[in-house]
């Protein structure tokens, strides 16, 4: 059960806030800098990671009610993930059987069939063709061999994960390796999400290590976060997804209480990043909420971009909305301004050959953990994948 784990790893880092320890990889560890704007690498990533893996695309957030759909284009693919009148959440790719056009434009919205814009044919909520317009004109065709072509699809936690890939062997279980059991005690089912926005960065995993390196935290962030805050890290991995949290006197606080009483709150600190792109922090601006981040790379290896959605548990009040505007216009500085404009300069500082390789410290652990399972992944054929993912070895080398 998610609580007896988030108590074990509240246990695991009280351990440490008291000893003043952290868990440290056994060497400093190196990435070659041009992982980072190579184009044949680059490319790889793309065709081998985001193509053949499940990668959370929406929250149920974004589509609550039976007919509700969102439509994205992710590393260059149309996606259209849609809630059916039966409520049940599927995943297409949003190009018309007839000659391709996407049916529905890029964003959110409500339909109950899909009506492509360039010569009316219509889908149900299944991907069915159901309509043929002028249809004698056009010439028999046997209707059920054009329906939208599905992606594979989980809805779990709160959370939509699809595979780009329709053909993909990845089971979703192998790839979630019991994580979205965790990310189900933040109950994401039942929240409502703010606001979205969407900002641009740097390569995909200069923006990434971002999320995983909470050792910048009192350095770069000090002018809006203040040099108060840790630059400790305790990881947790559940195959390649990983938990970050500083040990912290808030979790030694929770002694005071009986453990049958320790927060929700207060369990779940901390950065929940979902491999490969992305992350979830909680704040408390406006009452209980979390940022999440989805980062997509570009189309160039030195370009990135984040959705960063503000997801509340409850329906804020007009006092509280202000609170969560507040909250979420400085999350858009800190990350624009601070992590990304640093990110971008670092990537120009890499582009130019400046460097061999960069570092990654012994107290830097998920950044290890998250370079080698890219690595990994990029040489795992389709039929290894699943195995790769039940192995769960952290340490992966
Ligand atoms: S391309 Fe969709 S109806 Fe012609
Ligand atoms: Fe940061």
């Amino acid at each position: 059960m998610a609580r007896a784990e988030l108590i074990e790893m509240a246990r695991d880092n009280i351990g440490h806030a008291q000893a003043g320890t952290i868990t440290q990889e056994p060497e400093v560890f190196k990435v070659p800098a041009s992982n980072y704007f190579d184009p044949d690498r680059f490319r790889l990533e793309i065709d081998r990671v985001f193509k053949r893996i499940p990668l959370m695309l929406a929250a149920t957030a974004e589509l609550p009610q039976p007919g509700d759909y969102k439509a994205m284009d992710v590393v260059g693919l149309p996606v259209l993930i849609s809630r059916g009148g039966d409520g049940v959440a599927r995943a297409f790719i949003n190009s018309c059987s007839h000659r391709g056009a996407p049916i529905v434009k890029l964003g959110t919205g409500k339909a109950k069939r899909f009506i492509c814009g360039y010569h009316a044919w219509s889908f149900d909520y299944k991907g069915n063709l159901v309509a043929v317009a002028a249809k004698d004109d056009f010439g028999d065709i046997d209707m059920a061999q054009y329906g939208l072509v599905p992606l594979p699809i989980t809805e779990r936690a709160g959370l939509i994960w699809v595979i780009l890939d329709p053909d993909s062997p990845v089971e979703m279980d192998a790839f979630l390796s019991g994580y979205d059991e965790m990310l189900g005690a933040f109950g994401l089912e039942n929240w409502h999400l703010f606001e979205a926005r969407t900002l641009k960065g740097p390569n995909w995993k200069i923006a990434y290590d971002g999320y995983l390196d909470l050792y910048h935290l009192p350095v770069l962030h000090r002018e809006t976060f203040g040099e108060q805050m840790s630059n400790r890290a305790l990881y947790y991995a559940w195959g390649p997804h990983q938990r970050v949290t500083s040990p912290s006197r808030q979790m030694i606080g929770l002694l005071e209480k009986p453990e049958d009483e320790w927060s929700a709150d207060v369990l779940s600190a901390g950065v929940w990043t979902i491999f490969p792109h992305i992350s979830i922090a909680s704040f408390r601006g406006g009452g209980r909420a979390i940022m999440l981040s989805q980062l997509f790379p570009g189309e160039t290896p030195g370009e990135s971009f984040t959705t960063q959605m503000y997801l509340m548990e409850k329906e804020p009040t007009d006092e509280q909305r202000l609170e969560a505007l507040q909250q979420f216009k400085l999350l858009e500085y800190v990350v624009q301004e601070e992590d990304y404009a640093t990110g971008l300069r670092q990537q120009k500082a890499l582009e130019s050959g400046a460097r061999k390789f960069v570092l990654f410290g012994r107290n830097e652990g998920g950044g290890h953990r998250f370079h080698r399972w890219v690595d990994r992944i990029l040489e795992t054929s389709d039929q290894d994948l699943n195995t790769l993912f039940r192995s769960g070895d952290p340490r992966l080398s």
